[in-house]
């Protein structure tokens, strides 16, 4: 990791899966395994119906709970929504934004993904925003170019005071579910990519914003890529949903 001003931070996203039982099953283990966690900063993200109930087993636990996604408008005639307000009352401190999942399977355009962060930070909420190129734009040398655009759609408006709260995840849409993690120089040279594109738009507190990673992050190539010097931090999917796995991955041996 590149800079200790940076507390690395590590979070689960579960998607779609856990009923309230099981998430209480897994937080749980979590919350007995990684009481002394304090050199990183740690989350879970349920599905919006666990929220409430996860947070209050994890009171007085240094673990935190996110939201995978809020609406940017506090309250109104909405139907189906969650906004980051009523994350908040049910317990979370963090919350995803621009997941590709969200942007791919529900349309989720840069404008929203702006207007969700703005809600987020107003709120008080740590946003997670999420940027990631799909295959065929890394195969079409676009990496950068998307990327670049998904972050200046995200920060939009955002002053330089505001942003350093903002954690943004890379998330190469390539690798997300399917094995095939980035390489760490890969991953790197994005994180560094992104890291610059900050500092021009928002200057020297680009340097204390965190960079996860996200996309097949394991218990055995997590280490590797912490040691990349603009990685800061994991977002981690399919191995988040195990608690053998995701206190491995937390507890990721230093180099
Ligand atoms: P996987 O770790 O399952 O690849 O998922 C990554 C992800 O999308 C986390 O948000």
């Amino acid at each position: 990791m590149g800079n200790a001003a940076r507390k690395p931070i590590i979070v689960g996203n579960w998607k779609l899966q856990k009923t309230i039982a099981q998430a209480l099953e897994l937080v749980t283990e979590l919350k007995n395994a990684l009481t002394q966690v304090r050199d990183v900063e740690v989350g879970v993200a349920p599905v919006f119906t666990a929220i409430a109930s996860v947070a209050k087993r994890l009171e007085g636990t240094p673990i935190a709970v996110a939201g995978q996604d809020c609406y940017w408008e506090d309250a109104g005639a909405f139907t189906g929504e969650v906004s980051a307000p009523m994350l908040k009352d049910a317990g979370a401190s963090h919350v995803i934004i621009g997941h590709s999942e969200r942007r791919h399977l529900f349309g989720e355009l840069d404008a929203a993904v702006n207007l969700k962060l703005k809600a987020a930070l107003r709120t008080g909420l740590v946003p997670i925003v999420c940027v990631g190129e799909t295959e065929k734009e890394r195969d079409a040398g676009e990496t950068m170019g998307r990327v670049g655009a998904q972050l200046d759609g995200a920060l939009a408006g955002i002053e330089a005071d505001a942003a350093g709260k903002i954690v943004i995840a890379y998330e190469p849409v390539w690798a997300i579910g399917t094995g095939r993690t980035a390489t760490n120089a890969q991953a790197q040279e994005v994180h560094a990519f992104i890291r610059g594109r900050l500092r021009e738009r928002v200057g020297a507190v680009a340097e204390t914003m965190r960079i996860q990673y996200g996309g097949s992050v394991k218990p055995d190539n997590v280490a590797g890529l912490m040691a990349e010097p603009d990685i800061d931090g994991a977002l981690v999917g399919g191995a988040s949903l195990t608690a053998d796995s995701f206190i491995k991955i937390v507890r990721f041996k230093r180099t």
